[in-house]
């Protein structure tokens, strides 16, 4: 409720609320001049708060007030008293929510001045991205900003209560920490008074969950910072928010109902209905149809296996990749079979790009054409096998299989970007069981797909000994449109078979003691069976706002090369605060 008005000047409306039920009503509004049109006996503003924009003017005949208001400048801070008035017939402008009225004004005040701004305020930006991070709190003034920092907290709001209401407690956790291994580089904070010693800022909350849950405290969530110093992309931030969730004595299926629910009341906040349950796929599935972990299913076009058909095919090009090992792959891009030479050519090196050979192209245009010699035989197989229309255009790829499918799956998403852009569809996804490990080449050993504390599924403990790299994961990802939204898993909760991960990845001992002991004695103690899933709350609020990057929704991000503009961090520091942390910087 809002406090006693005691004071002239404070609001009674927001600019942006004002419609024509006010028409008569004396408001009082505060907030800045947008644009000022001086017609010489006339004035009118254009005054904006976070609610929006509202037309007031100031009429013939009020000479003091058209004095002050003729020396106002753009971004100067105003408050007017004024009657809400109907603009009339061919005076309303459609494209503002309160072009049906204008405010008259009958008193005004200036609260303060403001400098030419660095750029023109307003959607869509003029400035260039670092200008207007350099000057974020003016750029965030912008109508689309309000709107997405108001829906972030909405969104927040809604998640809070949903999850307050199927009985989840919101427990906050340590930001100086120890590292919490999520795949990325820490952000290492100096002890001063340890010398030598770090807090690491948590990549996620992942062990302090857990431990909730082994503290009984049963259903746990929290809105959360995450920190992970890693290269930046339209949808990755080093510090980013997550909605963070762990639940005990429960499985994946409650799980996956509760953030159904949860994502069905976050997108009716911007009214889409969502459809319920979400399809589910395999990471083997996803793979296999969508050549992608993270599968868009706005449309349809899904990869074909034509390795069976590629063998009888008389081409040495193909018989020789399939007879070494590879597999072929098969993508229909429906009435694109008049697709230019350059483009067939830029899909070509698309595919070189991505570590393949290439991509043979076959069309019906007047008659068989391929990029691959082919006898007519083998352009009937391929035709009637792909039933493809006559303005279709087919692609293949022979190629190590996840190769192949990478490659597919790639142009499958660059020849629809354009139509989805356009598009207002929101289809999710999960996606399950990942494999449990990936070879990785940097550091010659198994790495986790998800984090270490992910629990094998329960028919592929058997490959842990031998095979490690064919155990599959009880994890799961949320996907929307195409973007991984959230992730999660059931976890280990057993002392021994979590020491077997630990061992696989080529943990030592003392490491496995030095770095997570505290876990693992906590294991020893009571340690129920848990699970859970963190959502990348920048990344939802992103889609539910209709942008194109998380920088978006975000009200002081870094750039794309991890500086915050405003402030100039990071920065350096004096010698006398490293020499405090017993530090000193090598050139
Ligand atoms: P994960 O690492 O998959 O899982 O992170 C969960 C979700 O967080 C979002 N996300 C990011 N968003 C913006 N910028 C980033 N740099 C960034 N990194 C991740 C993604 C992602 O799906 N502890 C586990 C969760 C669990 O097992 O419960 C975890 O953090 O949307």
């Amino acid at each position: 409720m809002r406090s006693k008005n005691t004071n002239k000047w404070q609001r009674t409306h927001y600019c942006g609320d004002l419609r024509l039920k006010h028409c008569g009503e004396e408001v009082t509004l505060c907030g800045w001049v947008n644009r000022q049109r001086d017609m010489g006996n006339l004035i009118f503003l254009d005054l904006r708060d976070r609610e929006g924009l509202v037309q007031v003017v100031i009429s013939a005949g009020k000479n003091n007030l058209l004095k002050t208001a003729g020396s106002l400048r753009m971004e100067c801070v105003l408050g007017i008293r004024g009657t809400v008035k109907d603009r009339g017939g061919k005076l309303r402008n459609a494209e503002l929510p309160t072009g049906d009225i204008e405010v008259e004004v009958e008193d005004m005040k200036i609260f303060n001045a403001s400098e030419v701004p660095p750029f023109v305020i307003a959607d869509p930006p003029q400035a260039s991205e670092e200008l207007r991070f350099k000057y974020r709190y003016l750029d965030l003034r912008r109508p689309s900003m309000q709107r997405n920092i108001k829906l972030r907290h909405q969104a927040a709001l809604m998640v809070r209560n949903f999850l307050s209401e199927n009985g989840f407690y919101e427990i906050e956790t340590p930001f100086l920490t120890k590292s919490t291994p999520e795949g990325a580089r820490d952000y290492l904070v100096p002890s001063r008074k340890y010398k030598g010693r770090f807090f690491a800022l948590p990549q996620s909350p992942q062990i302090f969950k857990q431990l909730f849950m082994i503290s009984g405290f049963d259903r746990y969530f929290q809105i959360v910072r995450c920190f992970r110093d890693e290269d930046l992309r339209a949808d990755r931030q080093p510090e980013f928010t997550q909605i963070d969730i762990e639940m005990s004595f429960s499985d994946r299926e409650e799980l996956f109902s509760l953030t159904e629910s949860m994502m069905a009341k976050l997108f009716a906040l911007i009214g889409v209905e969502v459809e319920l349950p979400f399809p589910r796929f395999t990471y083997a599935e996803a793979m296999e149809k969508y050549g992608s972990d993270k599968p868009d299913l706005r449309f349809g076009m899904e990869i074909q296996d034509f390795t069976e058909t590629g063998k009888l095919i008389d081409s040495n090009v193909i018989k020789g990749a399939l007879s070494a090992g590879s597999e072929l792959k098969c993508l229909i891009l429906e009435n694109a079979g008049g697709l230019s030479r350059s483009k067939l050519d830029k899909l070509n090196r698309k595919a070189r790009d991505l570590g393949g050979k290439g991509v043979i192209w076959v069309k019906k245009d007047g008659g068989f054409k391929s990029s691959l010699k082919l006898e007519d035989k083998d352009f009937e197989l391929i035709w009637k096998k792909a039933k493809a229309g006559d303005k279709d255009l087919i692609l293949l790829v022979a190629d190590e299989k996840k190769t192949a499918l990478l490659i597919l799956g790639d142009i499958r998403l660059a020849v629809q970007a354009a139509e989805l852009q356009k598009s207002n569809k929101y289809k999710f996804a999960w996606v399950t069981d990942f494999p449990l490990f990936e070879w990785s080449e940097e550091e010659q050993r198994l790495v986790s797909v998800h984090h270490p504390f992910t629990s094998p599924l329960a028919e592929d403990i058997k490959y842990l000994e031998k095979e490690p790299e064919r155990a599959r994961a009880q994890a799961y990802d949320l996907v929307l449109n195409g973007v991984e939204i959230g992730g999660g898993s059931i976890r280990i909760n057993d002392l021994k078979l979590q020491q077997q991960i630990f061992k696989i990845l080529k943990l030592d001992p003392e490491e496995m003691e030095a770095k997570f002991g505290f876990f693992l004695e906590a294991l020893t103690f009571g340690a129920p069976p848990h699970g859970g899933i963190a959502l990348g709350f920048d990344r939802i609020a992103m889609l539910l706002a209709g942008e194109k990057s998380i920088r978006d929704v975000i009200p002081f991000p870094k750039t794309t090369s991890s500086l915050c503009l405003l402030t100039n961090s990071p920065s350096s520091v004096r010698k006398k605060q490293l020499k405090e942390l017993g530090l000193d910087i090598i050139e």
